[in-house]
């Protein structure tokens, strides 16, 4: 449908799960699309693959997010290939629990680096561009436990209850810029990420589906693609959620 024919857009977290199947939709859509990834060359067979396939520009850049310098440089890099950036989105997150008694510094500090203050990082550098355009689209990925918590995940829970609230923060700072800030919270999507709760947890999570399966992927890439694209031009500050009715 082309519906982001042309949009040069920048998507972190790539190399498996919802970051690569978002670059795959938004390709498929027309876009110019910047993936990362922190593993040097991982990206570059599958983004040959997929700029072949769609006739349009996947490109790797190689950072670790809560690097501030690395991620100043690729959104320079990006601006100097391509002279704008029309959309971010702010996929690259990790999910470590702990029960209360057990959370220790670390672990904190390593949850809250990643999830959250790479994506603070990430929007001030983006909107630096997107606000002398005038235009833009940023799309967080929170989590259905950051709205409602689950037990045994109090700081993924409050990580992702932070992207939910810096959302709709900066949608009320940057909309007045043509600017649209949005995030999506997906429940139990069928990644590594996920699956490594292990089989029995996983079943067990499952019975709390009243759609009776986990998500996939494509779920949330498409809703993604909807925030990124032209469609959901009034749309913002909005978090979304994708769970086929969970419980948590
Ligand atoms: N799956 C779910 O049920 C679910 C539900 C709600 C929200 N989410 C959120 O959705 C997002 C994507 O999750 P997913 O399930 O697709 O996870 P995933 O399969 O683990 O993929 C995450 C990707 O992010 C990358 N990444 C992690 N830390 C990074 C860093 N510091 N710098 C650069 N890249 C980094 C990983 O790289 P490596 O492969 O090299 O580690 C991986 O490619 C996350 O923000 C997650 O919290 C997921």
């Amino acid at each position: 449908m082309d519906l982001l024919k042309g949009k040069v857009c920048l998507i972190t977290g790539t190399g498996k799960g919802i970051g690569a199947e978002t670059v795959r939709r938004f390709a498929e859509e027309g876009a110019i699309v910047y993936g990362t990834d922190f593993i040097d060359g991982c990206l570059d067979r599958p983004f040959n693959e997929l700029s072949e396939r769609y006739k349009t520009s996947v490109l790797p850049l190689y950072f670790d997010v809560t690097d501030e310098n690395a991620a100043k440089a690729a959104v320079m890099k990006i601006k100097k290939e391509q002279g704008r950036l029309d959309v971010l989105v702010n996929n690259a997150g990790i999910m470590k629990d702990n029960i209360i008694g057990m959370i220790n510094h670390d672990l904190m500090q390593k949850v809250f680096e990643i999830n959250v203050f790479a994506v603070i990082n990430m929007i001030q550098l983006a909107s630096k561009l997107m606000i002398k355009q005038k235009s833009g689209s940023i799309i967080n990925i929170s989590s259905i436990v950051g709205v409602d918590g689950a037990a045994g995940q109090m700081v993924y829970s409050a990580s992702k209850g932070a992207v939910a609230s810096l959302t709709k923060a900066a949608s009320k700072e940057l909309s007045p810029n043509g600017i649209r800030v949005n995030a999506v919270a997906p429940g139990l999507i069928n990644t590594d990420l996920f699956r490594a709760i292990g089989e029995k947890k996983i079943e067990e999570n499952l019975a709390r589906v009243k759609m009776g399966r986990l998500g996939e992927p494509i779920d949330v890439a498409n809703v993604i693609t909807f925030l990124a694209s032209d469609l959901s031009s009034y749309v913002t500050g909005e978090i979304i959620g994708i769970d086929g009715e969970t419980q948590v």
